[in-house]
């Protein structure tokens, strides 16, 4: 090609026209608001100049209707391409709200499928940088039906490559779906929101006053409806939260994730484990403190903190390799099962599975919930979540008894008859149908109500059926456990255990799919 000649000519016109319009003045737009521009958020993802946009010189399909401004900048408002997070390809999609408020119509939602796909094709992670007003009000049901076709990508791609939503901006109205169906959201404090309706039509239609952040801030969306994951204080931490999370897993459903190199060989003082556990059995303590004991120095990172803390749900290493871990909380609730913590722990389990990430479960539960909320909300349908995710899972898995393992509790937690691998209990554990309290009242209700003192009765008898039923060697003696082990071996003995089953192979029955009671 001539390098003076008109098409040359023709083509660097272009390049200048792109540079205006993505120049510094879009940056500015968005810092006012306290936000980041979609390209600058690309930079902090990916690695030093590894960057490689797609579909930039493409323009709106958006028709003048009349109804509000048409941008004429390229790209339609979404940031396409892909690059390396820690040497790792990923395929990105960053909405650009200074383009028509980020909203989405036919060639924006085409732009996002074109990565959607080719993610898919090749088996690497998708993560969408949503910044968005929803459906491109001017373009009517090509909106709709690009909003629709998204969904379905993102549903071929589910349990495929892992796909994670980071929320920077609004995510209003159809662009709450997507990141609802991805296996991750992120969310920034202050700045980023995800409704389906925003504060105005909720007035208008119910008359509910409300503001952005109580009705689908970070901390709303962290704390009570679930759908966050991780929420930050700023941008840059929450993507680097991102890039630490896309750590733990492979590229795609048919890797392995990667191994790291343990940053400390330092040798845990495990003895400590010894004591984690109280003597009074009714006395709660830090489920975490047992993790950081066992796992190697610093790795955990917690998923969906905030939310049924109940329940702890996060990856770790394990020397240098990925696991995901569920524990119950003894510190909150007791760490009973509840529906929110069902809901997270099987929504947890099936993403670890679906990655080839083993499970470790820690288990200290006195049971499910009862009572009328709990019943009335069907506790019976979302417990029974988790028992099909643990009973489904086909990874390496294993359970360390530490505590409590009462009725379906045990049976849920990934005991030996749903296929756990492994299961360990600590010399604390107490294994029984119930709770010592609940089962002498029934077994000795006559007894303890004939006698002068029924306090001092029932204690006797729950202290001794705790003592002689409820005890770990009976579910030792008869092989419903393997092992009861020495808390400060704990570490030691996973290490080993789940380097036996790394060539672990299930045989499944043919089926399209299970059908998880929802
Ligand atoms: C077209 C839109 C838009 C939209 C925002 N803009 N949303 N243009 N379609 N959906 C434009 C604005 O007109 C404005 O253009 C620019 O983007 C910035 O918007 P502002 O309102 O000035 O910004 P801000 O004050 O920060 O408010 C952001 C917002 C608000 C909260 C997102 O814009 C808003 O409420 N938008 C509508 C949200 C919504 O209800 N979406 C649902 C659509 S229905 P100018 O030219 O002035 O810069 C839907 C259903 C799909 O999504 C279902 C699929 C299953």
């Amino acid at each position: 090609m001539d390098v003076n000649g008109k098409i040359y000519k023709d083509f660097l016109s272009r390049i200048e026209r792109f540079k205006v319009q993505n120049g510094p003045d879009k940056n500015k737009k968005q810092h006012l608001k306290g936000k980041l521009h979609a390209r600058e958020r690309i930079a902090l993802l990916f690695d030093k100049n590894s960057f490689e946009e797609l579909d930039a010189f493409v323009t709106s399909a958006t028709p003048d209707t009349g109804f509000g401004k048409i941008d004429e900048a390229f790209g339609d408002g979404v940031v396409i391409g892909h690059g390396r997070v820690n040497g790792r390809l990923v395929y990105v999609y960053s909405q650009d709200f200074t383009v028509m408020g980020g909203s989405l119509g036919a060639v924006h939602a085409r732009k996002i499928m074109k990565v959607q796909e080719l993610a898919l094709r090749v088996g690497a992670p998708i993560i969408g940088l949503i910044d968005s007003g929803g459906a491109r009000i001017q373009e009517g049901v090509a909106s709709l039906a690009g909003y629709t076709s998204i969904f379905h990508n993102n549903i071929r791609s589910s349990g495929v490559i892992p796909q994670i939503s980071v929320i920077l901006g609004p995510a209003a109205g159809g662009a709450v779906y997507s990141p609802a169906l991805t296996d991750f959201v992120f969310m920034t404090k202050k700045t980023s929101y995800m409704f389906l309706t925003g504060p105005d039509v909720v007035k208008e239609v119910l008359n509910e006053v409300v503001t952005f952040d109580e009705l689908g801030g970070a901390e709303t969306h962290a704390r009570k409806s679930g759908v966050a994951n991780f929420i930050y204080e700023d941008e840059e931490n929450t993507i680097l939260g991102v890039k630490k999370l896309l750590s733990f897993f492979p590229s795609n459903n048919l890797e392995n994730p990667p191994y790291i190199e343990p940053s400390s060989k330092k040798e845990k003082d495990v003895d400590k484990l010894r004591l984690i556990v109280p003597d009074d059995p009714n006395k709660p303590y830090d489920v975490k403190k047992v993790i950081e004991l066992i796992i190697d120095q610093d790795s955990f990172f917690e998923a969906s903190e905030l939310f049924a803390p109940n329940i702890v749900t996060g990856f770790a290493r394990l020397n240098g390799k990925a696991i995901g871990i569920v524990a119950n909380q003894p510190k909150i609730l007791a760490g009973v099962i509840d529906i929110n913590s069902s809901n997270k722990a099987a929504r947890f389990v099936r993403f670890c599975d679906a990655f080839n990430i083993p499970l470790l479960v820690l288990e200290d539960v006195p049971g499910f919930l009862p009572g009328l909320n709990q019943e009335h909300n069907g506790i019976i349908k979302h417990g029974a979540k988790l028992l099909f995710a643990f009973s489904e899972a086909t990874v390496p898995k294993i359970t360390v008894i530490l505590r409590k393992a009462y009725g379906g509790a045990f049976c849920v937690m990934n005991s030996k008859n749903i296929g756990g691998d492994y299961n360990f209990a600590w010399p604390t554990a107490e294994i029984a149908v119930m709770g010592p309290e609940g089962a002498v009242s029934i077994l000795y209700r006559k007894e303890i109500q004939s006698t002068e003192d029924p306090k001092k009765l029932k204690m006797e008898f729950a202290a001794k059926y705790r003592h002689e039923v409820a005890n770990p060697y009976i579910a030792d003696e008869k092989g419903y456990i393997d092992e009861v082990i020495d808390p400060a071996d704990t570490r030691k003995k996973l290490i080993i255990a789940f380097e036996t089953l790394e060539n672990k192979h299930v045989d499944q029955p043919e089926r399209k799919h299970g059908n998880i009671p929802l």
